[in-house]
């Protein structure tokens, strides 16, 4: 089976062709980071906008990249929520428009399922991937989301933990903020970590004893701002110590919790998700301690870590007749819950 993925869920528009659920025969992106830089943030109205603008080109080069026509694809999958309403709408509305043309089945898709769902993608780096053996425990660590899961089979989970407050990628773009590194702050923080110390600051780690798989970081964000007001000068001269050890803090508290998590549950395998789950740092950190306590650890291919339709498509086919909609139920849904 062979679906088009349609993704609009925040600031990125995506398209991609995806089968069986395994290989991604496209997946393009046009990033609207130029557009909200200026502004340190995204900026709704002119996500959707560039969604409007973009989103038929982005489709049309999604099928040319994997040599099909609409003839060959057998399904529309879209993002439905959570996200900016704006923004969904735009993907949803061009997915109802093709289902109705082409006649062809829909399937209204949670984000989170496709960030989840990204770790059955095969990479063309990897081509040899094992898929996901379940149950097992998942960690979707975004820029709106901290999320564990427990996955008892494909498209059959429960939510184990979440965050009380910011989520992780929240968290990174608010003290990239603070060391005004600019947009999009995570990944220009995890760079300059590289050459910090992870141990120059104790910054706190917030409910990582604690008994409940949740999370908390916004008093790792103030704490970090305290820091700085109290000795602004760590903003340019130790920025990267800063860095390193704000991103410590985050990593240890996401990898105790997920590690507990796996204890508690039994299961074997755990995974990461997320735009987060692109973190080099959380990568190697959570595949080094899960290795040492004989799990298995998995980490979707790089390019489905941030949003994507890949993993959009993918979730579809897994999720089969739990997401699949006749054209006019498809509505954008901001609150989708998991
Ligand atoms: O999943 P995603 O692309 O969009 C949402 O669904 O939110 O996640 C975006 C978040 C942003 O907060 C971004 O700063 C963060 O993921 N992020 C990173 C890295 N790459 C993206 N955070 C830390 N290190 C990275 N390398
Ligand atoms: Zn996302």
């Amino acid at each position: 089976m062979r679906l088009l993925g349609i993704e609009t869920s925040c600031d990125d528009t995506a398209a991609a062709v995806v089968m069986d659920g395994r290989i991604a025969e496209s997946n393009v992106l046009a990033s609207q980071d130029e557009f909200h830089r200026e502004y340190g943030g995204v900026v709704p109205e002119i996500a959707s906008r560039k969604h409007v603008e973009t989103l038929n080109a982005v489709i049309e080069a999604a099928l040319a990249r994997a040599n099909r026509t609409f003839d060959d694809i057998d399904g529309v999958a879209v993002t439905c929520g959570p996200g900016l309403a704006g923004s969904l709408v735009v993907g949803v509305a061009a997915a109802q428009g093709l289902a109705y043309a082409r006649d062809l089945p829909a399937f209204a898709i949670n984000h989170l399922h496709g960030h989840l769902f990204a770790n059955y993608l095969t990479d063309p780096d990897e081509p040899d991937r094992a898929l996901p053996q379940t149950p097992f425990v998942c960690l979707v660590v975004s820029g709106g989301h901290t999320d564990l899961i427990e996955v008892q089979e494909p498209g059959r989970h429960r939510v184990i933990g979440r965050t009380l407050d910011d989520a992780a990628g929240e968290a990174y773009d608010k003290v990239a903020r603070l060391l005004g590194l600019g947009f999009p702050g995570g990944p220009l923080l995890d760079a300059l970590a590289r050459d910090g110390d992870p141990r120059a600051f104790r910054f706190p780690r917030a409910l990582m004893d604690d008994s409940t798989f949740d999370f908390s970081f916004s008093g790792l964000k103030t704490s970090v701002r305290y820091h700085l007001d109290a000795n602004p000068e760590d903003a340019q001269t130790r920025a990267a110590d800063v860095a390193a050890s704000f991103q410590a803090a985050v990593v240890d508290v996401l990898c105790a919790k997920t590690l507990r998590a796996a204890r508690a549950l039994g299961v074997r395998t755990i995974a990461l998700a997320g735009g987060v789950s692109a973190n080099s740092m959380l990568r190697s950190q959570l595949r080094r301690l899960g290795e040492a306590e004989g799990l298995r650890v998995l980490v979707p291919p790089l390019a489905y870590c941030t949003d994507n339709a890949a993993m959009i498509a993918c979730a579809a086919y897994y999720r089969g007749d739990l997401a699949r909609v006749s054209p006019d139920e498809l509505r954008a849904d901001p609150n989708f819950a998991w």
